[in-house]
């Protein structure tokens, strides 16, 4: 019993079964964007043969080193200051940043790393962020330079389609031009000119800096539907023999179809079947299983694009021209794309086959400021203003709408409505904080399959789940007294299921994250004492802690206004050796997979946890019966949660995301797969199967050997038959 505990825990810390995944495998399933920016100011360091460049990053400042020769970006690192200036020393070693408080700061040149006591008694302080731009003549499409004395045209360039300003230029005013030009896409493209002719040039797209707003879109993949068509065929027919037998002739037709484009040709037709083999294995093992999925990404400038989530390869893109995108939504029934926009107005594109967004429509939802919009699940907005007015907005007319009841939340309050069949909205309870009390996360539980009623014990017995569906949990901090109070609520009623308080002087300026999944939720704080620390506590909620007791019933009508049943309550705190940025759940298509938690930590790294090594029901090992063990995925209670590199799902990869990022989960058609994206200053998406690839076959898979078996049986059967033909007949002949 104990060596399966221990394979199980040593498979979970990653040290006994697990492939080391190599940085080619690991860069096939994910991409990264490393975005700059707008470039402020760009310099050159013509040694080392880079450009300099200083963008905005947040509030602060992103110094980053763009390859002269490609584009290739070498390495970027965020000062700690704002810098609103730049210029080279004479010598070239050093750059010199002016600050946002006047101050001069010394960096060098080559390592972009900062020089403390620096002599600046030398330095006259000069701008060399703009280009000189005194001898060049911008016009008709082309860039013109012309001689400092005579101002005659010495020599000149076209200048791209989309110009808008020039970031760099440096010219020998002889034969030879560089110049970085800034187009209206944000493109960056850099041409070296020599002899009037265009010696080298590169683009860098940084057309993603700024997102304010992210949806998926997901393309129905027509194989997918003929399938469900033809099972939902074979559940229409009374008796199973029937079925049986569509399913038969259907599979027999396909067969003599595929045979039948073949020309009748055997050899065709198998070298066909095994060609489908290698080539989608060539293709990546799971291209089209996946689905077609783009990421929408919406930039505070209005640019809209949609990215491929398997490579990030850019699909389309336009400007909208809207200045302040507030979200945007995809609509999957009407294949329409909705944004909407601050000031109240919102546009309906549709979108045919994932081409390029065709606008249909524009509406409003009130001349006024717009807060927040959401899309409720009858398909009605929810819409609150910036003056506090909340309405709900049917998005088609004549939509029939049940009684709903939602819930919202700001830093001073949760608040309960419902909305009637006429979409009216009225307000049912309210939860208001004490002085000095701030929400600090919420997390309500998305209606969700439910797969499992009960955890199963090692002693085959069942722990019933709490799976009451209206629940939502949130943590308020006390800023004066540094406690923190974490609740669990019905969404409906606000009644108040369950309550803890935590005293350890919580860090409010550190993220406080809160996660609901099943029938648990996890949330994740900084206290300062004893010690400070990153803890992540677990808190599940059961029916009955006593093994087998069951109180629902799957009959039950619930009356949800009526007091119900409160759920028993176990919860347990780890210890996690990081800090944790950003926390989010995996979705996968039918909630079968076990959940994980996604952890986007301080470093710009990105790992995962499996809710089975968080789980409140974790006990000490002295503590645990033999029958305890044999639970699937029992691990005894170890307070220090490690950070395994394994789960590291950015491997050698930095990010840069900001305090803005969202992560993000998005369910594939495949159960086993999820797919995580983080959107923040770069884009990074990557795959993650939470309980391995248990639905992919492997690509070892020997498909074809399959079929020469199948193949050699038949010959051999074909070949018998005479001679059991003659061994019959000749029994018959047997005179006996
Ligand atoms: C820039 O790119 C070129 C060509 O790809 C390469 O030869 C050169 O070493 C790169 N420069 C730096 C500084 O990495
Ligand atoms: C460009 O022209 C100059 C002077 O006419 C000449 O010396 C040089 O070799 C030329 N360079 C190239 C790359 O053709
Ligand atoms: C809101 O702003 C957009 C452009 O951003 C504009 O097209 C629209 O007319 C504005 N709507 C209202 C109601 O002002
Ligand atoms: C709404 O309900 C009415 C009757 O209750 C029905 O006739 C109508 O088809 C429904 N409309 C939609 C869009 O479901
Ligand atoms: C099964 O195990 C659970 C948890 O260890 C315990 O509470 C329960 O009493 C056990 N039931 C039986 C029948 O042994």
């Amino acid at each position: 019993m104990r060596s399966l505990l221990i394979a199980l825990v040593s498979f979970w810390l990653g040290i006994g079964f697990v492939r080391a995944i190599f940085i080619e495998d690991a860069f096939e399933t994910d991409w990264h964007l490393e975005n700059v920016g707008i470039y402020n100011c760009v310099l050159k360091n013509q040694d080392q043969g880079s450009l300099i460049v200083l963008s905005d990053f947040g509030s602060k400042t992103l110094l980053s080193y763009v390859n002269e020769t490609d584009g290739q970006l070498l390495f970027r690192h965020v000062l700690d200051l704002q810098a609103t200036d730049a210029m080279m020393t004479a010598d070239r070693k050093n750059i010199v940043l002016k600050t946002s408080e006047n101050e001069l700061i010394a960096f060098d040149s080559y390592s972009g790393l900062r020089i403390n006591g620096f002599d600046f008694t030398a330095i006259d302080f000069r701008s060399e962020c703009k280009p000189d731009l005194s001898n060049i003549k911008l016009i008709d499409g082309t860039a013109q330079v012309l001689d400092s004395e005579t101002g005659l045209l010495i020599f000149q360039t076209e200048l791209p389609s989309k110009f808008e300003s020039i970031a760099f230029l440096e010219t020998d005013y002889v034969s030879e031009l560089q110049l970085l030009v800034h187009t209206t896409d944000d493109e960056y493209i850099f041409q070296l000119m020599k002899n009037n002719t265009i010696e080298r040039s590169w683009t860098r797209d940084e057309s993603n800096h700024d997102i304010v707003a992210h949806t998926f879109i997901d393309l129905a993949d027509s194989n997918l539907e003929m399938v469900s068509e033809e099972i939902l065929k074979e559940n229409s027919f009374p008796n199973v023999w029937q079925a049986y037998v569509f399913r038969v002739t259907t599979n027999w037709n396909r067969l003599r179809e595929s045979f039948r484009e073949s020309g009748y040709s055997v050899g065709k037709f198998l070298t066909k079947l095994l060609k489908l083999d290698s080539a989608s294995l060539a293709a990546g093992q799971d291209a089209n299983l996946i689905g077609v999925k783009y990421l929408v990404v919406a930039t505070k400038y209005g640019v809209i694009q949609a990215l491929d989530v398997q490579d990030g390869k850019r699909i389309w893109l336009f400007d909208s021209g809207l200045k302040d995108i507030l979200r945007v939504e995809y609509i999957g029934d009407s294949r329409e794309l909705l944004v909407f926009t601050e000031n109240g107005s919102y546009f309906i594109y549709s979108i045919e086959n994932g081409k390029a967004p065709v606008l249909k429509e524009e509406r409003s939802v009130g001349q006024k400021n717009v807060k927040s919009v959401s899309l409720l699940d009858s398909r009605e907005l929810f819409v609150e203003f910036l003056d506090g007015e909340k309405k709900v907005v049917a998005l088609k007319k004549g939509s029939n709408c049940t009684r709903t009841f939602i819930s919202t939340h700001d830093s001073r309050g949760i608040y309960g409505h419902a909305i009637d069949e006429d979409q009216n909205l009225e307000d049912t309870w309210k939860i208001d904080f004490p002085e000095f009390e701030n929400l600090a996360a919420f997390a309500g539980k998305k209606e969700a399959p439910i797969v499992t009623l009960g955890q199963t014990l090692g002693n085959r017995t069942v722990l019933y789940k709490y799976l009451y569906p209206n629940l939502a949990s949130y943590i308020t901090v006390n800023k004066q007294t540094s406690k923190m109070y974490v609740n669990l609520i019905d969404t409906i009623t606000g009644e108040l299921l369950y309550s803890q308080m935590h005293e350890d002087k919580i860090d409010c300026n550190l993220p406080i994250n809160m996660v609901f999944g099943e029938y648990w939720f996890v949330y994740s704080y900084f206290s300062t004492e004893p010690i400070p620390e990153q803890k992540l506590v677990v808190v599940e909620l059961y029916e009955s802690l006593e093994a087998n007791k069951r109180i629902s019933t799957d009959t039950d009508q619930v009356n949800l206004l009526k007091p119900h049943q409160k759920p028993a309550v176990i919860s347990k705190a780890y210890f996690f050796p990081e800090i944790i940025q950003k926390m989010s759940l995996s979705q996968t298509i039918f909630g079968i997979t076990s959940k994980t938690i996604i952890l986007e930590l301080n470093n710009g790294q990105i790992t995962f946890l499996s809710k089975d090594v968080l789980s409140a029901r974790r006990v000490e090992e002295s503590k645990m019966t033999d029958d305890d063990k044999k639970e699937f995925m029992a691990m005894p209670y170890v307070s220090m949660i490690p950070l395994n590199d394994y789960f590291v799902i950015t491997h050698s990869r930095t990010l840069l995301l900001g305090d803005n990022s969202k992560l993000v989960s998005t369910p594939t058609n495949l159960e086993s797969t999820s797919i995580v994206c983080d959107i923040g200053h770069d884009i990074f998406c990557t795959k993650i199967y939470p309980s391995g690839q248990f639905d992919i076959m492997s690509p070892s898979f020997e498909k074809g050997k399959l079929i020469a078996t199948i193949i050699i049986l038949i010959i051999v059967c074909y070949f018998l038959q005479p001679s059991v033909e003659a061994a019959k007949l000749k029994r018959s002949w047997l005179v006996r």
